[in-house]
């Protein structure tokens, strides 16, 4: 029986609530506004971060989604106090333990779904004089962790695995660590995070680089907590605290990558108009905007301001006539979680469009090259599998079919705007799965599809 995970009743529904079926129907006029979750990337960040400064912040619109809820979950088990209130939005309360305050887990860690849980967790963790053990779900425990093992190792920590040390559960005995200058071998944003965690507790300076730019949530939270952190050209290089970080209150931003479903649900569809509000827009996330522009895309951006150091906006889509297009390099960082969306924009699309470069999405929460071209064919899309990416085919319509989520809640969500675009009805199974990270989907599908 999988086991109930809840903090001040905001329960993780997909631990606690078992297996649900959720029928689509097609949606015949898609119009209104919908405000998005907050953040999960920045959401666990203002809770990680927070736990190591100095003082107490509260955390606006912090996202109650069940990685985030195992990020906290996790946190408590080191000794970190805070109260998490419910409603829309969400506050967290966090008192930092300060730059020596972590205490050893009695027990161990459950990062569940959380692949950003267990990995900057590791990083903080490979840091601390103390022994942990850290472990996730079925999906996390064979997700490669030797990413992260190596540099770690490398920076002087213990840490083992399963798997040759590739695999969760990790075993981590940390302290006494060294700043290393080391390059990236994937542009990836939990990687790099881990590695400025640890890097705040080392002697001398941790110099990194990244194969291409991934989201920087990380260096732009340090910044404004008074670390030492220098971009100089592809190199970030952080200094080791010499005071603790300073508490960061701060409103999270509307998750770009839950907004994408509302986005691409309004580009693909002949009766649409949506504003998506409060949407963080961050460079490094925005590659869904420059994607479905190119492909004629009728996207606009209003009332763009900045929030707890992250751009925001509201964001509007229209019914659009898309075109295929080549999508590959330094934009895959950019979009790397809407790429089943965006596989769903190309179908509708006219003409062929190719999703080069893609390999690291064989590790996500599914291997999300084979599950999203599988599923969305279920629908009548055409869709074909590379080694290292996609080729789409446009077709004029999809149709309702029995889809299956694969336990992935992006998939979930992308399943769902491809049913309310069919016609006939579409049953996604394994749906509740979309806890993950936007807890009040199916609400939100619900107003929209009463039109
Ligand atoms: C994330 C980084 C990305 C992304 C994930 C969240 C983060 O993973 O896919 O959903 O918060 O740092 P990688 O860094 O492994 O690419």
């Amino acid at each position: 029986m999988p086991k109930k995970v809840g903090i001040n009743g905001i329960s993780n529904g997909f631990q606690a609530e078992g297996k649900l079926e959720k029928r689509i129907r097609t949606i015949f006029k898609l119009q209104g506004e919908v405000t998005p979750p907050g953040d999960k990337s920045i959401s666990h960040r203002a809770a990680i971060l927070n736990s190591i400064a100095q003082g107490k912040a509260v955390v606006r619109n912090f996202l109650p989604g069940g990685d985030c809820l195992s990020t906290l979950n996790c946190l408590r088990e080191l000794g970190v106090e805070f109260k998490l209130f419910p409603g829309t939005p969400t506050t967290l309360e966090i008192t930092g333990t300060g730059s020596r305050g972590l205490s050893e887990p009695e027990n161990v860690l459950d990062a569940g779904n959380s692949g950003t849980s267990m990995r900057l967790l590791s990083g903080l963790l490979a840091a601390q004089p103390f022994l942990s053990i850290i472990t996730g779900d079925a999906s996390l425990r064979s997700r490669p962790m030797g990413r992260v093992i190596k540099p770690l190792r490398e920076m002087g920590a213990q840490i083992l695995g399963r798997g040759g040390d590739t695999l969760a559960p990790l075993v981590i005995r940390g302290g006494n660590l060294h700043g290393i200058k080391y390059s990236l071998p994937v542009a990836s944003a939990q990687l790099k995070s881990a590695l400025l965690l640890a890097g705040l507790f080392t002697k001398g300076p941790t110099l990194l680089k990244e194969p291409a730019p991934s989201r920087d949530h990380t260096e732009r939270m340090l910044l404004a907590m008074g670390a030492k952190l220098d971009m100089d050209g592809p190199w970030i290089n952080l200094s080791p605290l010499t005071s603790p970080l300073k508490a960061l209150s701060m409103d999270v931003p509307g998750d770009i990558s839950s907004a994408a479903y509302w986005l691409v649900a309004a580009v693909i569809h002949p009766r649409a108009r949506v504003k998506v509000k409060n949407v963080g827009i961050n460079p490094g996330r925005t590659g869904l905007l420059d994607v479905l522009k190119a492909m004629g895309g009728r996207i606009f951006l209003e009332n763009q301001r900045q929030e707890g150091g992250e751009p925001v906006a509201d964001i509007i889509a229209e019914s659009s006539e898309l075109t295929g297009i080549n999508i590959k390099g330094d934009m895959i960082p950019r979009l790397i979680d809407e790429v089943p969306i965006v596989a769903l924009a190309a179908c509708l699309a006219r003409g062929t469009t190719t999703i080069e470069d893609i390999g690291e999405l064989r590790v996500k929460e599914s291997d999300r090259i084979k599950t999203t071209v599988q599923e969305i064919s279920k629908l009548g899309g055409r869709l074909e599998e590379l080694p290292q990416g996609m080729v789409i085919r446009g077709v004029n319509k999809l149709k309702g079919a029995s889809v299956d989520s694969n336990g992935d809640h992006r998939l979930a969500m992308t399943l769902a705007i491809a049913g309310g675009i069919a016609d006939g009805e579409t049953l996604i199974h394994n749906a509740e799965v979309v806890d993950i990270s936007y807890p009040i989907f199916w609400q939100d599908l619900e107003r929209f599809s009463s039109f």
